[in-house]
């Protein structure tokens, strides 16, 4: 019964929309939340405060498949034979995954050009989806599927799709199973399109209305600096979910400023490289239920904080890192407390995006320019170099 195996399904009761048989399942959900003094000593965290919850040990190596799993379940329920997304890599890895391992549905991918790295295109190719490079970037790509598929019927898996979130409110559900449901202070998340924090909002509202929760953690969203609208938004406009009565003008006026500056998202952390987060409007709701803040943080401080979690014995992507690296901010800005206990999610593996990584402890002086020095980040500085 492989119910049984998902660390997603388990919490199926508090999803209940799926009825058993049509349930797709390839294991995912099996992740663990494991304590990290190493690299509470690097954010400032006193030793025991500092869990990381290590997503990347999903089946294609992210936390997608969390929402994954549940999409696809949907989209089975309604007879889908064609699904597809637009993505910054692991969406698609995903969604190729599950449409060659279940043979319910062809896959169809849109990607942004040049950006995707090759550890995640690889996936898509090597699982057999239709892959389409654009040219464009991940907002013009998810703009592009999003019309198409309306045109088409074609099912949708971008996390604009609610089925998704309710999987991935599973990740909250297994934090606090690890935690002996003693919520931590702080959950800590990187923000690209924001359906993960608009998923944990979810999760910790409904648990308190269940009587299942006393006292929410609080969020803190991390954006990389090239790709801030929701920092800009949240924290520098003062935009708020305000019971529903958010002005939805100042998004509007933003993005047409960016528009205006013909301002392109500009990252390392290529997972999170979006200026127009589709679910804005939800992730306002979730701050509002769990007091959230909203931080930038640079490439450098994404890459030195991603080089402490692998000297720290687990691994992950730059996106993932951007997390350690906002806790570091928030911990040396007093917002968050030595003694408080946070948990970081590290959404995708360490082996997803190896360029970055490689150049950044090269010795190679050429392909370490090439890669980074072009973009003004320094070579690694930290201790086991
Ligand atoms: N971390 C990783 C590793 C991601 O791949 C993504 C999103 C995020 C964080 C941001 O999560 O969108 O819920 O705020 N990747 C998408 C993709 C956009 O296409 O794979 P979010």
């Amino acid at each position: 019964e492989p119910l049984d195996f998902s660390g997603v399904w388990r919490f199926r009761a508090l999803f209940p929309f799926a009825s058993e048989g049509h349930v797709v399942t390839i294991g995912e959900g099996q992740t663990l939340c494991l304590r990290s003094d190493p690299v509470a000593t690097y954010v400032g965290l006193r030793p025991g405060r500092l869990y990381l919850q290590y997503e990347g040990l999903n089946p294609s190596g992210s936390f997608k498949d969390n929402g994954m799993t549940a999409a696809f379940t949907h989209a089975r329920m309604t007879g889908a034979k064609r699904a597809a997304c637009a993505s910054t890599g692991n969406t698609s890895a995903s969604l190729a995954l599950y449409c060659a391992a279940s043979g319910l549905m062809r896959g169809i991918i849109f990607i942004g050009s040049g950006k995707i790295s090759y550890g995640k295109l690889s996936q898509a190719l090597e699982h057999g989806a239709l892959t389409i490079q654009i040219a464009g970037d991940f907002d013009d790509a998810l703009r592009q599927v999003q019309e198409i598929a309306r045109q088409l019927g074609i099912y949708l898996v971008n996390s604009i799709n609610p089925f998704r979130l309710e999987g991935q409110k599973t990740i909250m559900y297994r934090v606090l199973e690890s935690l002996h449901w003693q919520p931590p202070d702080w959950i800590v998340v990187p923000g690209g399109n924001l359906g993960n924090v608009s998923s944990f909002g979810k999760a910790f509202g409904e648990l308190q209305q269940l009587s299942l929760l006393s006292r929410p953690p609080r969020l803190a969203v991390i954006n990389a600096q090239g790709a801030n609208t929701f920092y800009e938004l949240y924290e520098r406009r003062g935009l708020r979910w305000n019971g529903g009565r958010y002005d939805p003008q100042v998004i509007q006026i933003y993005l047409k400023e960016l528009d205006a500056a013909a301002r392109r998202a500009d990252t390392l952390a290529s997972a999170i490289e979006i200026h127009r987060p589709v679910n804005l409007p939800k992730a306002l709701r979730a701050l509002e239920i769990c007091g959230g803040v909203v931080r930038e943080v640079s490439d450098q401080e994404i890459l030195d904080a991603k080089a402490q979690v692998g000297a720290g014995g687990l691994g992950c992507e730059p996106a993932s890192a951007a997390t350690v690296a906002g806790l570091r901010r928030l911990v040396a800005e007093g917002v968050i407390q030595p003694e408080e206990t946070v948990v970081c999610i590290l959404t995708g593996h360490v082996l997803k995006d190896p360029d970055a990584t490689v150049a950044y402890h090269t010795d190679d002086r050429a392909l370490f320019d090439q890669k980074l020095g072009r973009r003004g980040v320094k070579r690694a500085t930290y201790a086991n170099r």
